[in-house]
C-alpha cells in the first residue's frame, strides 16, 4: 500500500485546481480611486503612480466612464481644491471640487460613487482636522478632536447633497462615525451608508498619494491620530466604537503590510471589510516592474488575491482597472 495516503498535489492538476480554489477576485470586489483637481484644465499624470492622473472637474465623467468600461463599478473620489485655508472650508462648499464631480458623475453615469471625507487636502497646514492652539510650536499637539467633528459632519452632508452613494471618513477622529451618522440622519440621508477608515495606520506607504492629492502635513506628522504600526490588539478597541456609532463597512489601511489586521477585523466584526491597497504598495510594484525585476500583472494579481484571502470583501486599489482588464482576458 502507498504510505502516502495524503497527496495534496492531487488537487493541483489543471481541471481540478480550479474547482477547489478558495479565493476569487472579480471586478465587483474592486474600488478605483479617482483624483479630481480644481486647479487645472488639463489631465495631468501623477509621476509616482504610473497610469493615474489628476483630472479637471470637466473630465470627471470621462474618467468615471473609463473605470466603468473595465467592469469596475465603484469609484472613490479625492479632491484637490482651488484654494486652502486653516479651516479647510472648501471641503464642504456646495461648489467644491468633489461636490461638482459627484453631481456630474452621478447624473451622467451608473458609477457607484464613494467620497473620502477628510480635511487634509483642504487645510493649508495639511492636517486632518482643526489645529490645536500652538500646534506648530509643540510636537505634542496636532488636531483638536472634538472641534473637528462638526466639520466632518458638514463635509459628509455636502457630499450626500451632491449625490454621493456612500461616504468614507478617513481622518481617524474619535467619534467621527457617530457625528456623521447623526448629521446625515438629520438631513434626510439616513440611507447613505458610511464606510469608516476604521483601522488606519500612520504609514509611510501613503507617500505617493500625498504628492498626488497635495495633502502632506506642512509640519509634524499624523502619529497622534492615525494608529501606531506596532499595534494589533488595539484594533478591536479602535473599530468597536465605529461599529457602535453606525459604521456600515469597515476599512483597514494600508493592506499588504497589515494583512493580520484585515484578518482580525474579519474575525471580530460582521460588517463588510474593505482593505486599501495604498499608493506606496502600488508604486513599489511598478518601480520594480520597470526595472524588469517583477512581472507587474502577476504580482498585482497575487497581491489583491492575498488581501481577499486575508478576509477583505472589497479592495480599494490603483490596480482596479488593470486587474479588471486582466480578469476579462
Ligand atoms: C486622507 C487620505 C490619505 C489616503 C487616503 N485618504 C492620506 C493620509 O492619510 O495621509 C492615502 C491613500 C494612499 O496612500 O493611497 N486622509
Ligand atoms: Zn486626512
Amino acid at each position: 500500500m502507498d504510505p502516502l495516503t495524503q497527496r495534496p498535489r492531487r488537487l493541483r492538476r489543471d481541471g481540478i485546481r480550479e474547482i477547489v480554489s478558495e479565493t476569487t477576485l472579480s471586478p465587483s470586489d474592486l474600488i478605483a480611486p479617482v483624483f479630481v483637481d480644481a486647479t487645472t484644465d488639463e489631465r495631468a499624470p501623477i509621476p509616482s503612480m504610473p497610469g493615474h492622473e489628476r483630472v479637471p472637474v470637466a473630465a470627471a465623467v470621462d474618467r468615471a466612464e473609463e473605470v466603468l468600461d473595465t467592469g469596475v463599478e465603484t469609484i472613490i473620489l479625492f479632491g484637490i481644491p482651488e484654494s486652502k485655508d486653516a479651516d479647510g472650508s472648501r471641503a464642504w462648499a456646495e461648489d467644491g471640487v468633489v461636490q461638482r464631480a459627484v453631481r456630474d458623475i452621478t447624473r451622467e453615469t451608473d458609477a457607484t460613487v464613494i467620497t473620502d471625507v477628510c480635511m487634509c487636502e483642504y487645510t493649508d497646514h495639511g492636517h486632518c482636522g482643526i489645529l490645536e492652539a500652538n500646534a506648530r510650536e509643540s510636537p505634542e499637539l496636532t488636531v483638536e478632536n472634538d472641534a473637528t467633528l462638526d466639520r466632518l459632519a458638514r463635509i459628509a452632508v455636502s457630499h450626500a447633497e451632491a449625490g454621493a452613494h456612500m461616504v468614507a471618513p478617513s481622518s481617524m477622529t474619535d467619534g467621527m462615525v457617530g457625528a456623521i451618522r447623526e448629521a446625515l440622519d438629520e438631513t434626510g440621508f439616513e440611507s447613505v451608508p458610511i464606510m469608516s477608515y476604521a483601522a488606519k495606520y500612520e504609514s509611510a506607504f501613503y507617500g505617493p498619494f500625498r504628492d498626488a492629492a497635495d495633502g502632506a502635513p506642512s509640519f509634524g506628522d499624523r502619529r497622534h491620530y492615525q494608529m501606531d504600526p506596532a499595534n494589533a490588539r488595539e484594533v478591536t478597541r479602535e473599530v468597536a466604537p465605529d461599529v457602535e456609532q453606525g459604521a456600515d463597512m469597515l476599512m483597514v489601511k494600508p493592506a499588504l503590510p497589515y494583512l493580520d489586521i484585515v484578518s482580525a477585523v474579519r474575525e471580530n466584526f460582521d460588517q463588510p471589510v474593505a482593505a486599501y491597497n495604498v499608493s506606496g504598495e502600488y508604486a513599489m510594484l511598478h518601480a520594480a516592474a520597470e526595472q524588469g525585476w517583477l512581472d507587474l500583472d502577476a504580482v498585482a494579481y497575487e497581491s489583491l488575491l492575498s488581501i481577499k484571502r486575508a478576509g477583505a470583501d472589497l479592495i480599494l486599489t490603483y490596480f482596479a482597472e488593470s486587474i479588471a482588464d486582466q480578469l476579462a482576458e
